[in-house]
């Protein structure tokens, strides 16, 4: 879909205007829809006179013939204004969309992005620009019918005051970088697992790396030996799709700042290996490489919203398959860290592809590590599918995660991660077991995360095992986490930015 911005009104007759009405007991007008009433004299008045539109939060109307107009209306209803904070714009936004398309409008305009609305001009055009991109998101590029005709709105005008133009066409380029970045996360995540295989994964990133000239090297199994990066590659064992580890880095020009490292679980399917999974709704582990497509995704937005900032992304990636040569339950190997493994669950495999991977971090002296993983079934238990868990020890990661959660309402819970957890991963016969036991899974998980980070760097690990995907009727890739952390990112640069300028 086009975006613009545009400040002023946009009556033109093949086109259609957005206006929001709040909820009250006879509805209330933003100051968009005042303007409309005023121009078709009362004309919109009516239809909140005889209760045609209440204002009910995600309601639409759609008028025609609005006198003195030649653009169609579209009301939205917002909701309570009381109440009117950053979920409720998106699904108002999402309402909109959705009541353009089905009538098929080609060209509209969205005044819900100036005037009455939660934060500021650039959040509200970055919503509106992913909520737009993620209601027309379609994966069927494995449909050999052709597929269903492309949806009716192609362009979609973002309103701005007139003093906030700049801020708009620059929140403009965050909101389409950002929805870019979404969007290769949920096609890499719909993939089946047939096509999306570890190196189906390295090539994408080394295209990626070549179209947007970031640096980008892949370690091959043998390559990944010499490393000594063992617990991954205990997992690959099982599956003829040999695994590969991803490393690819945006850097803008002249900065040497320590970067922010990213580490993304890349197992492009878990069948438990010998420790196989239960038949039933196996196949949702083709999304196990979710993290590790994020972990992507924010990479392609940070180089193209220019990002000030550096990241390394880091993604090992394998298949976790019961073959001839596979990893046993009690096998023991050992770790990049020199800390010994034993495997007694191959389904835990996440976390041996992890450890090596945050251990391989600490070479690039991290300002902060976040690592992103579908990691388990637990995590689901505890959170269902509305928060990604949040572990961490440092609590101004934490703050600045949370917050970030909370601007882009992509959300997260944080959960305790006390050295007491710890004691569960003991082994008699290795330095760490890989697996603690049913109660507290996800805490565990995360625990045996934390003996292979550095005390001193912050570090955060996100379970999506819940969000990454949804499961039934709509089943597909969500994209999550990555306006999270982007997020986090923009706020990241944004307070550092601020910083800089205090210092000179
Ligand atoms: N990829 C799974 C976690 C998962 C399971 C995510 C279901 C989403 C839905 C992970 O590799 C796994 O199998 N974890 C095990 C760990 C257990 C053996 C300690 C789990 O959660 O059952
Ligand atoms: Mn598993
Ligand atoms: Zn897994």
């Amino acid at each position: 879909m086009e975006f613009s911005i545009k400040s002023g009104d946009t009556d033109r007759p093949d086109a259609c205007v957005v206006a929001g009405v709040f909820e009250a007991r006879r509805g209330r007008f933003t100051l968009a829809a005042k303007r409309i009433d005023q121009v078709s004299g009362g004309y919109l008045t009516e239809f909140l006179r005889r209760g045609e539109m209440k204002g009910r939060l995600a309601s639409a109307l759609m008028l025609h013939h609005v006198p003195g107009m030649t653009a169609r209306v579209l009301l939205v209803g917002l909701g309570k204004e009381k109440t009117y904070r950053e979920a409720e714009f998106q699904k108002a936004v999402h309402a909109a969309v959705t009541a353009l398309d089905a009538a098929g409008i080609r060209n509209a305009f969205l005044s819900l992005t100036s005037g009455e609305a939660p934060r500021d001009i650039s959040w509200r055009v970055r919503q509106a620009v992913l909520v737009a991109e993620a209601a027309c998101y379609r994966f069927d590029r494995c449909k050999g019918e052709k597929p269903p005709p492309r949806r009716a709105l192609r362009h979609l005008a973002l309103a701005a005051d007139r003093g906030e133009r700049d801020l708009g066409e620059r929140a403009l380029l965050e909101g389409r970088a950002i929805a870019e970045g979404v969007r290769l996360a949920r096609d890499l995540g719909n993939l089946p697992a047939n096509i999306c295989t570890p190196e189906y994964l390295a090539g994408t990133a080394r295209d990626m790396a070549a179209e947007l000239k970031l640096d980008c090297a892949i370690l091959t199994p043998k390559k990944i030996a010499a490393e000594g990066m063992d617990a991954l590659l205990a997992v690959a064992r099982g599956s003829r799709q040999e695994a590969r580890f991803i490393h690819i880095e945006y850097r803008p020009v002249g900065n040497r700042e320590k970067p922010l490292v990213l580490v993304g679980k890349g197992v492009t399917f878990d069948s438990g290996g010998i420790s196989l999974k239960p038949a039933a709704n196996m196949d949702e582990m083709k999304y196990d490489m979710c993290g590790g497509a994020a972990v992507l995704g924010v990479v392609r937005a940070a180089a193209r919203m220019a990002l000030p900032a550096p990241i390394v992304a880091l993604i090992p990636c394998c298949e976790n398959m019961p073959g001839g040569e596979a990893t046993r339950p009690g096998d023991i190997v050992s770790s990049l860290s020199g800390q010994s493994i034993e495997i007694l669950n191959t389904d835990a495999e996440g976390r041996l592809l992890l450890c090596d991977a945050l251990t391989y971090a600490k070479r690039f002296k991290p300002a902060a590590i976040v690592d992103v993983a579908t990691l388990t079934g637990a995590c689901v238990v505890a959170l269902g599918h509305v928060a990604s868990g949040l572990f961490t020890r440092d609590e101004d990661l934490a703050r600045a995660l949370a917050e970030a959660a909370e601007s882009s309402q992509d959300k997260l819970w944080r959960l305790p991660l006390w050295e007491e957890y710890g004691e569960a991963l003991k082994s008699g016969f290795a330095d760490v077991a890989n697996v603690g036991g049913r109660e507290g899974g996800a805490i565990t998980a995360a625990s045996f995360l934390s003996r292979f980070v550095d005390e001193k760097t912050p570090w955060a690990h996100l379970d999506i095992a819940g969000t990454a995907w949804k499961s039934g009727k709509d089943k597909g890739a969500t994209g999550r986490p990555v306006v999270l952390l982007c997020h986090y990112l923009l706020q990241r640069a944004r307070k550092r930015g601020v910083a800089a300028d205090k210092a000179s």
